[in-house]
């Protein structure tokens, strides 16, 4: 990497005007001042979010901008409290209560939003899904969060696997229902419609559980991420200095609402600011994204390497058809941001793509580029304004720049997950070095305090942004009639990061071919996700293993990368 790369301040805005002094004097308890519960001492992050400003002299500005190929719809914040209250109202009637899991398994439409807001309103712990999981994804979700209630679509019921789940007790349908709905099952519209929507919100601890975000580590199920109604306080901070929000702007995240950006920062940020926030259902396309950009005037744009590496790909053509000068600040998050394409947005978007480093566990941005901040193309940026971070050896001594150890955090810190679900042992990993909190990144610093990613420490894969766990991948393979034992690596790839590929040892009777290949990622993405399903299968008669019977990935990964394998002493022969 070359670090004497600089690109100067080229945004407008910069609601925070000088980092070094801004983190010199920055406390977390000064930003408490801006909710209500400052003075109330009563705490809910949906009522923060949206009645605040329903309340306000911002009760009839937009807040949601939403559309997709079939619909364009717009709600003030009013309408939004009122659209929220009626569904806080609907769950209530079912007899949810404070601490119940509330799961919503759907494409990003209103209904989405609405469903979330109005359960975190009556003090329900929200589960959002990604729509592209199937059955077995669900299932693993639903059952280990005991989810009471499910928030879906008819056509996406038919993945959830409602005999195997007794906890769950209510699905509510959002759109056209054929037929007689059974027992458990309510009809969304019609239960709105019935609904008041005037809501007694439950207030809430700051510490109460708020969001479940399930995410992958190397090993076994996946880990539901619990968090808590006092990370408003980083949504709302971040979201000034990172997103750089400000009153007139329109705000676009890419994210879907099933992963923790479409979260944090597709819902809290924006709606915690009082902002306009751009909603666009459907999948990626260039034109798409580029008419949304134009259509609503956005001047804040969050997405994700991935995605502008896919419109790097486009051209640079097509950006001329369009007029984005309303747009202000871009922003990037999920994985390494290549400077090569730092320097393609500035050339063709006129800005610079701000990269930011955070997860799931972390639940917000901890280190950023900030508009009033020299970028180094490949970095990362440095720590927010209240966050120690740090590089740390297995010890957990600090090391001096650009040496390479564990990216670490100081805990705590306002939107740090509270818990694993179900899982202390798991929790406890993280936290493993007293005092820290340890992400499975590595990363350096350099002189000036910039951190540099450099890859993850375990085995978790990151493509397109989408982080996956290995393991998960390897058990669904195993219950492919033909593979008898299946290791599940991250392959490098110039537009995804990363792809899954998959190294398969075939039952007696099964011989390799591509149609076995093609058989087996439908296999993999019917049962689990597209994004999870391996775009490469390289068969081999055996696959290396230690003593104990378990697939060593990392000599598979050395084998794909043509590297040297490094200690066999565990290999079986
Ligand atoms: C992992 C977390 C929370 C954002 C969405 C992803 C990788 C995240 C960067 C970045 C390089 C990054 C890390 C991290 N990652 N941001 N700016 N540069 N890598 O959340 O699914 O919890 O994944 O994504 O490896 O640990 P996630």
């Amino acid at each position: 990497m070359d670090h004497s790369e600089r690109i100067k301040v080229m945004t407008t805005g910069n609601n925070m005007k000088d980092y070094e002094e801004t983190y010199r004097n920055f406390d977390w308890k000064d930003v408490e001042k801006v909710f209500s519960w400052y003075e109330t001492g009563k705490v809910n992050a949906a009522y923060e979010a949206i009645d605040r400003h329903a309340e306000s002299d911002r009760r009839d500005k937009i807040a949601l901008y939403y559309s997709d190929a079939n619909r364009e719809e717009q709600y003030t914040f009013l309408e939004m409290k009122e659209k929220s209250n009626r569904f806080g109202n609907v769950l209530r009637k079912l007899g949810i209560k404070k601490g119940d899991r509330v799961f919503i398994f759907m494409p990003r439409t209103p209904e989405l939003y609405f469903s979330f807001l109005g359960a975190i309103k009556i003090g329900a712990v929200v589960g959002p899904l990604f729509e592209a999981f199937m059955e077995a994804a669900v299932r693993d979700r639903l059952e280990n969060s005991e989810a009471v209630a499910l928030v879906t679509t008819p056509q996406l019921l038919e993945r959830v696997p409602v005999k195997d789940l007794p906890a769950l007790k209510h699905i509510i349908l959002v759109g056209e229902i054929e037929g007689e709905l059974g027992e458990g099952y309510y009809d969304f519209h019609k239960e709105m419609e019935a609904a008041s929507p005037e809501l007694e919100i439950e207030w809430v601890d700051r510490e109460d559980p708020m969001l479940i975000h399930y995410t992958s580590g190397s090993t076994g199920k996946p880990k539901g991420v619990l968090h808590v109604h006092n990370a408003m306080i980083q949504h709302y901070q971040t979201g000034k200095w990172v997103l750089d929000l400000q009153e007139d702007d329109i705000y676009w995240c890419t994210a879907d609402p099933g992963w923790v950006t479409g979260t944090s920062y597709g819902i809290f940020a924006p709606w915690l600011n009082g902002v306009t926030n751009v909603i666009r259902g459907g999948r990626f396309n260039p034109d798409d994204w580029y008419r949304t950009l134009e259509k609503y005037g956005v001047t804040v744009w969050y997405s994700a390497p991935t995605a502008f590496r896919m419109l790097m790909g486009a051209g640079e053509e097509i950006v001329k058809k369009y007029d984005l000068s309303r747009l202000r600040h871009i922003l990037s998050v999920g994985e390494p941001l290549n400077p090569e394409v730092v320097r393609w947005g500035l050339k063709v978007y006129g800005r610079r793509i701000h990269d930011n480093w955070w997860m799931t566990e972390t639940g917000g941005i901890l280190i950023a580029n900030y508009p009033c901040m020299e970028i180094k193309p490949g970095s990362m940026g440095r720590p927010f304004p209240g966050i120690q971070a740090a590089i740390l050896d297995d010890q957990g001594n600090e090391l001096p720049p650009y040496q390479m150890g564990h990216l670490a955090i100081r805990t705590p810190w306002p939107s740090m997950m509270r818990a694993i679900w179900k899982n202390k042992a798991k929790y406890d990993e993280y936290f493993r070095i007293p005092g820290w909190y340890i992400s499975g990144d590595s990363a350096y610093m350099d002189e000036d305090g910039y951190f540099w990613f450099q890859g993850r420490l375990d085995d978790v894969i990151n493509t397109s942004g989408e982080r996956v766990g290995p393991f998960e991948v390897e058990s669904k393979l195993v219950e492919h009639p033909a593979v008898a034992e299946a290791g599940v690596i991250g392959k490098p790839d110039p537009v995804r990061g990363e792809i899954i590929k998959a190294f398969i040892s075939l039952r007696a009777g099964y011989e390799p071919s591509e149609e076995l290949k093609k058989e087996i990622y439908e296999f993999v993405k019917k049962g689990l996700a597209a994004h999870a399903a391996p775009r490469e299968i390289e068969f081999r008669d055996k696959l290396p293993k230690t003593r104990s019977g378990k697939i060593m990935r990392r000599v598979l990964k050395a084998w794909e990368l043509g590297l040297p394998t490094g200690d066999l002493s565990t290999m079986e022969d």
